[in-house]
């Protein structure tokens, strides 16, 4: 069994084919990052447009990676949602159209389930039930995964998400766009100590976060400060340990509250090493372990987008002929 797997929902035009005994057979990848760094973040138009552009070239491409013909594939998957509309609209309408006329069922996909889902793409992989915690640069969310589609969130961000909160603060820093990982290159000269950043809605129970304040924090350290190379470097690094410290936490109580032994760790964010080498010490402590999605497969991509189609599909869900996007779909 063959699922092509579509993502548009942002500023990444993802296509990939899962086959069921071999895992990913192909993919192909296209960012748009040099579109809009000018612009100091995604410009929707210019998004949608561009992943019209790309998602018929990409899809011969992994085609004739894969050695497939479009007869054999299965089913179609796209993600319907959550995103930005215009560009959701796109995938929607390439996935459901392609699925058409080569007459087979189309499958609409949650892009979260599709992050929850790709360190299932891994030969180390979690067993369910499991702890997630989603982190990328529209979403921070800790979720409960019981079994496939058994999904209950236990907190969320109630404002930025930790990613768009990385990328607004590197922003003010001056670092451009994208700046999560910039700003995370920089935390790696900056001196522990200079600065405490709050540890954001850590003082309290739950398990929701936020991050804005951080970022206001960021902004008025920023100004009480001599611009220097070196000030800018503390300054990150305050800022990321602030961030990092308060996933660490929720993370913890998370695993707490459920009593489970392994957590996955999913989303653009997952990529940053700070938060990577904070967790492996807190799972070694708790005697858990933690997942991870190969590193290409932590920001957007089209292969967790064709696995979870695929599980899907497995599950028996198929799209109607109506083409739908869903902006603000929950998981
Ligand atoms: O999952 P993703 O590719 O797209 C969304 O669905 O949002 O996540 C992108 C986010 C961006 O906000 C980016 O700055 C952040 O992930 N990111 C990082 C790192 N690498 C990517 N944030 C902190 N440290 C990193 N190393
Ligand atoms: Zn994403």
């Amino acid at each position: 069994m063959n699922i092509l797997g579509i993502e548009t929902s942002c500023d990444e035009t993802g296509i990939a084919i899962y086959n069921e005994q071999q895992g990913i057979v192909a993919q192909a990848l296209y960012s748009q990052i040099e579109l809009h760094a000018e612009y100091g973040g995604v410009v929707p138009e210019l998004a949608s447009r561009d992943h019209i552009r790309k998602t018929a070239l990409l899809t011969d491409q992994v085609l004739q990676q894969s050695g497939l013909s479009s007869r054999e594939i299965d089913a179609v998957a796209f993600t319907q949602g959550p995103g930005l509309i215009g560009a959701l609209l796109v995938g929607a309408t390439f996935g459901r159209s392609l699925a058409y006329s080569w007459g087979c069922p189309a499958v609409a996909v949650h892009h979260m389930e599709g992050h929850l889902l790709a360190p299932l793409l891994e030969d180390d992989k979690p067993d369910f039930p499991f702890v997630a915690l989603l982190v990328s640069g529209g979403h921070s969310m800790l979720v409960d995964v019981k079994a496939l589609g058994d999904y209950t969130i236990l907190g969320e961000s109630i404002d930025d998400a930790a990613g768009e909160a990385f990328d607004k603060t590197a922003k003010l820093m001056g670092l451009g766009y994208p700046g999560g990982p910039r700003l995370a290159k920089l935390a790696e000269q900056g001196r522990p100590g200079v600065h405490r950043f709050p540890r954001p809605m850590t003082d309290r129970p739950g398990l929701d976060f936020s991050f804005s304040g951080l970022k206001t924090f960021a902004a008025n350290t920023l100004r009480s400060c001599d611009g220097s190379e070196q000030a800018l470097a503390d300054i990150a690094h305050a800022f990321q340990d602030a961030v990092i410290d308060t996933l660490m936490i929720k993370c913890r109580r998370a695993l707490e509250q459920t009593g489970y032994q392994r957590l996955v760790v999913a989303g653009g964010v997952s990529a940053n090493q700070q938060l990577r080498s904070g967790l492996a010490q807190l799972m070694k402590k708790r005697r858990g372990k933690v997942f991870y999605p190969r590193p290409e497969f932590c920001t957007d991509n089209g292969a967790m987008i064709a696995y979870a189609g695929y599980c899907r599909f497995k599950n028996g869900d198929r799209e109607t002929l109506s083409i739908n996007a869903r902006p603000r779909w929950p998981l």
